[in-house]
């Protein structure tokens, strides 16, 4: 699978706190911090880490929602290769075109004041692509793709259940044929039964429209149902990222562990043993020394976790931690029930016992 997205070193710093004589801030929360890794073109990329991580940072970085500090994003498709880091802002709007968002929040994020098809077919008014009967046949298609129907396109937003609302954003997102989506909590607010739903739409759209998504997610279910890899996020960084299978069944980060260890168990006898991480999330504005993860690491050693800054490195064939004893470290994953049973809402059998046989393989060929 060829790179769709190259991120590099890219920051985010808020200025927070009291000013200089000067005027200049003198601390900076880092909500984003270094962070290297790449989208594969056609994949769905997990990002999880607990609140305050930066996937939102992160996300809307990448599609300069949010200015980065610095560091460059490279966006690859067929015919050239650019830094939307380094774009102008006239350049940036254009480029928009192939990257777009969905949002946690359909109640907020759609304009209350506008008609359904007003509302997807806005960016191609404003960018002057389409007219007339032109722009109504486009906003059709992208309407019944999404699940609507033709005579909900003259109605406003408040007539509409959450779902129905995430389908309206998503076809504002796909108006544009974007190559490219955030897609950041876009289940979160939805009843459980409307998530599997919206996840399948994402799903079948993907396979459809040839779309690269970054899935930004709490629910780790969801997460292992939707994404062939994840990304794991802890205080700006990331620390661990891998195909989903080894992200939950074979963590190799002492943070990854205790995160997998808190899906819920289907039963007491399958339960593993919760991992509760020690301490407070430290503050983004003044992150601990070393590995930011040390003061939490039940695995910490006294010496270099205190006072190097781990790497975020391919430690194993396509599997990328920042952990200086990734190597030696023996980590419990989640448990193949656990998975399936918190799966169940999703769906989709056969994309968990895919997943629970893949993982046999996995710890398999590690035992050899
Ligand atoms: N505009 C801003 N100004 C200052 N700090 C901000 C701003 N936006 C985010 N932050 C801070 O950046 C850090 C990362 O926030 P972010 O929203 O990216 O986290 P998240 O992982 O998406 O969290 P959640 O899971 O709760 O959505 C947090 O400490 C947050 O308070
Ligand atoms: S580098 Fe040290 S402190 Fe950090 S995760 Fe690894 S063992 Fe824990
Ligand atoms: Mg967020």
């Amino acid at each position: 699978m060829s790179t769709l997205i190259e991120v590099k070193d890219l920051k985010r710093y808020f200025p927070v706190g009291r000013v200089n004589l000067f005027g200049r801030h003198m601390s900076f929360l880092r909500a984003v911090d270094g962070v290297n890794f790449e989208i594969r073109k056609g994949e769905n990329l997990g990002l999880v880490g607990e609140s305050g991580s930066g996937k939102t940072t992160l996300g809307r970085t990448i599609i300069r929602l949010i200015e980065p500090t610095s560091g460059s994003i490279i966006f690859k498709n067929e015919n050239e290769t650019i830094d939307i880091a380094a774009l102008k802002p006239g350049e940036l709007r254009r480029q928009w075109r192939h990257m777009q968002m969905i949002f946690q929040d359909p109640y907020a994020s759609l304009n209350p004041r506008m008609t359904v098809k007003e509302i997807i077919g806005e960016s191609l008014i404003a960018n002057h692509l389409a007219s007339g009967d032109e722009l109504n046949e486009q906003v059709k298609d992208i309407a019944l793709l999404c699940g609507l129907k033709i005579r909900q396109l003259s109605r406003y937003p408040h007539a509409f259940s959450g779902g129905q609302r995430q389908r309206i954003a998503i076809a504002r997102a796909l108006i544009m044929h974007p190559e490219f989506i955030v897609c950041d909590e876009p289940v979160s607010a939805l009843d459980v039964s409307i998530q599997a739903q919206i996840l399948n739409l994402l799903k079948d759209l993907q396979q459809e429209l040839n779309l690269t998504y970054l899935f930004i997610a709490h629910d780790l279910s969801a997460v292992a149902y939707a994404c062939e890899r994840v990304g794991v996020m802890y205080l700006g960084r990331l620390v661990e990222m891998s195909v989903t299978e080894e992200i939950y069944y074979t963590p190799k980060h002492p943070y990854t562990e205790a995160l997998m260890s808190s899906i819920p168990p289907d039963s007491p006898e399958l339960s593993m043993q919760k991992l509760f991480i020690k301490g407070e999330q430290p503050s983004p504005v003044n992150p601990p020394s070393g590995c930011t993860f040390h003061p939490r690491c039940k695995y910490a050693d006294d010496g270099r976790c205190r006072t190097e800054v781990p790497e975020f490195r391919e430690a194993f064939p396509g599997h990328f931690i920042s952990c200086h004893h990734a190597e030696n470290l023996d980590l419990q994953g989640a448990l193949k029930q656990e998975i399936a049973i918190a799966s169940n809402g999703m769906a989709n059998k056969g994309r968990i016992d895919d997943l629970n046989k893949r993982r046999g393989k996995i710890i398999s060929s590690q035992k050899k």
